[in-house]
C-alpha cells in the first residue's frame, strides 16, 4: 500500500547534498527493528537517515496502535511535523507503522499536512516513489553512520494468530508468518560483523516459531543462533504462555547465550477474564508454566503485562490478578489501563469499568509491583553478575548496562561500551542495581 497526495511535489532540498530523512518512532520493539531496517532502505538508496528533525527534508512518523493514548501521541506528533513543514518550502512527512496499517488512506484526509501513507511490511512502492522524484539529489547509496551498537533486535515471526479480543495487533500486522532459520541467523552474523554482542529474536507471539524450510522451533532456532562465532547474549520476546515448552525452557537452561529472562504476558490472574480475552491457558496452567521455568532455570527473571479494567471486570476478578502478581514475584509487571481498539472482538462489548477505577487499580497494582521488585533486587546484593556495559551516566560517567536477566546495574569502576564485567551486587532499588 502507497498513497500520497498526486499533487506531491518533490522535496526540495536545501543547498548541495542529499536529502535527510528524520525518523520518529513509538510502540513496541517491532517498530524499532522496523526503524532501523526503513534507516538501511533510505540509506540504500541515498537519502540520509537518522537526522535530527531541525536538519530534515523529510520526516517518517512510525506509528503505534495498540491503545488510544498511543494514537494520540501520533496525531499530535504529526500536528507538530505539520508546523515544522510549514517553516520551510519542499518538506515532506510519511506515517507508516501500525496506524498506517489500520486507517490506511484516511490518514491522509485526517492530516492534511501528511504526504505519504505507506506500509511498513510492503514499503518497495513508496521506496521507489521516493527515487523517482528525488532522483536529481540522489547519488547512490550513502554509508550508515559507523554504529557502536551492542545489543539488536532480530524479527524472527512477523504477525500474530492469537486474537486476543482486545487486541489490534493481529488486525495491523496480519497472520503468522516466520522467517527461514538460514535467514535469521545470517543477520546475526551481519550484526556480530558489525559489532554487535547481543540480540533480541523478536515475534508478537515469538515462540510460535516455526522454520518454514525444515520445521525446527524456538528453541531450534535458539541454537543455531547460539552458534553464530562472536554473539555473546540472545534474548526472545514475547512470548505467549500457550507455547512456552519444556523444550524451550531447557534451551535457555542449556545455550550458553541464551539469558536468563523470560517475558511472559499473563494479562489477568482471573480465568473467567482470561476467557472473556481470549486467552487459551487458565491461571492454574500459567502458575504451572512459572514453576516449571524457574525449575528448569535458575536465576530466571520473569517479567509479565497485565491489562486492568478489561470489559466486566469486577473487583473480585481484579483481587485475583493482584494475588497472582504477589504469589508469582514478577520482576518486572508492565500493566495498562485497558482501551477498547475498533474492529476487536472486545470493541463491540461495553467499555464498563469507569477510567477512575482502571486507574485506581493500575496503581494498586504498581505499588504491590514496586515492593517486590524492590524485594527481589535487594535480594541479589551480594550475589554475583554479568553486566554488559552499554554506555556511561550523562552526569557522573559511570559505566552502566544489562546483567544477563536483563536488570540494569551501575559499576562502581571504570569499564569502556562493550566489555563484559563479572561483578557483585552492592546495592538495589526497586528498577536497578548497583555494582562494584
Ligand atoms: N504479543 C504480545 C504483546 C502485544 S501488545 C503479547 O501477547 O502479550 C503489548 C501489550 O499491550 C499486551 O501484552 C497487553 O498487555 C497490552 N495491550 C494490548 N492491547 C491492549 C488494549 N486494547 N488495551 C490495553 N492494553 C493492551
Ligand atoms: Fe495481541 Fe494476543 Fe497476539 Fe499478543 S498474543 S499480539 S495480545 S492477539
Ligand atoms: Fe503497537 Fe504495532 Fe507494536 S500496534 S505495540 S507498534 S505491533
Amino acid at each position: 500500500m502507497l498513497e500520497s497526495r498526486p499533487a506531491r511535489r518533490p522535496i526540495v532540498v536545501s543547498g548541495d547534498r542529499a536529502p535527510r530523512v528524520h525518523l520518529w518512532q513509538q510502540g513496541c520493539q517491532m517498530n524499532t527493528s522496523d526503524t532501523a531496517q526503513l534507516a538501511e532502505q533510505f540509506a540504500e538508496i541515498g537519502l540520509v537517515p537518522g537526522v535530527a528533525l531541525v536538519d530534515a527534508d523529510l520526516a517518517v512518523v512510525v506509528t503505534c496502535a495498540v491503545r488510544q493514548h498511543a494514537e494520540d501521541k501520533a496525531a499530535s506528533r504529526i500536528g507538530e511535523l505539520a508546523r515544522w513543514k510549514r517553516e520551510r518550502g519542499g518538506r515532506a512527512i510519511a506515517v507508516t507503522g501500525c496506524m498506517a496499517a489500520e486507517h490506511g488512506p484516511a490518514l491522509l484526509a485526517r492530516f492534511p499536512a501528511v504526504d505519504y501513507v505507506f506500509d511498513v511490511r510492503e514499503p518497495d512502492g513508496f521506496f521507489a516513489r521516493i527515487r523517482d522524484l528525488y532522483a536529481g539529489a540522489l547519488e547512490g547509496p550513502v554509508p550508515l553512520p559507523a554504529g557502536d551498537q551492542l545489543c539488536a533486535y532480530v524479527p524472527v515471526i512477523h504477525g500474530c494468530n492469537e486474537m486476543c479480543t482486545y487486541c489490534i495487533v493481529p488486525f495491523v500486522r496480519g497472520r503468522e508468518r516466520s522467517r527461514p532459520q538460514g535467514d535469521v541467523v545470517a543477520d546475526v552474523g551481519r550484526l556480530v560483523a558489525r559489532g554487535v554482542r547481543e540480540v533480541t529474536l523478536l515475534g508478537q507471539n515469538v515462540n510460535s516459531y516455526v522454520d518454514p524450510d525444515a520445521g525446527g522451533g524456538l528453541a531450534d532456532l535458539m541454537a543455531a543462533v547460539d552458534r553464530v562465532p562472536g554473539l555473546w547474549r540472545q534474548r526472545f520476546l514475547t512470548s505467549h504462555p500457550r507455547n512456552a515448552s519444556p523444550r524451550l525452557l531447557a534451551a535457555i537452561a542449556a545455550l550458553p547465550t541464551a539469558c536468563e529472562q523470560l517475558h511472559l504476558p499473563v494479562q489477568s490472574g482471573s480465568d473467567s477474564c482470561l476467557r472473556r480475552m481470549k486467552r487459551e491457558y487458565r491461571v492454574a496452567t500459567y502458575l504451572r508454566t512459572i514453576e516449571a521455568a524457574r525449575a528448569a532455570v535458575p536465576g530466571l527473571a520473569v517479567s509479565t503485562d497485565i491489562i486492568v479494567g478489561f470489559c466486566g471486570e469486577t473487583e473480585v476478578e481484579f483481587s485475583a490478578t493482584l494475588d497472582l502478581v504477589a504469589g508469582v514475584g514478577f520482576d518486572v509487571v508492565h500493566v495498562q489501563a485497558y482501551s477498547p481498539r475498533p474492529g476487536t472482538a472486545a470493541w463491540r462489548r461495553a467499555d464498563d469499568v469507569p477510567l477512575a477505577v482502571k486507574r485506581d487499580r493500575l496503581q494498586r497494582i504498581l505499588r504491590l509491583q514496586r515492593s517486590i521488585s524492590e524485594a527481589r533486587n535487594r535480594a541479589l546484593i551480594g550475589a554475583e553478575v554479568e553486566v554488559l556495559v552499554e554506555g556511561h551516566g550523562a552526569d557522573d560517567g559511570r559505566p552502566y548496562g544489562r546483567t544477563r536477566q536483563g536488570r540494569v546495574a551501575w559499576l562502581d569502576r571504570s569499564a569502556s561500551v562493550g566489555e563484559l564485567v563479572r561483578t557483585t551486587v552492592t546495592g538495589a532499588s526497586a528498577w536497578q542495581l548497583l555494582a562494584a
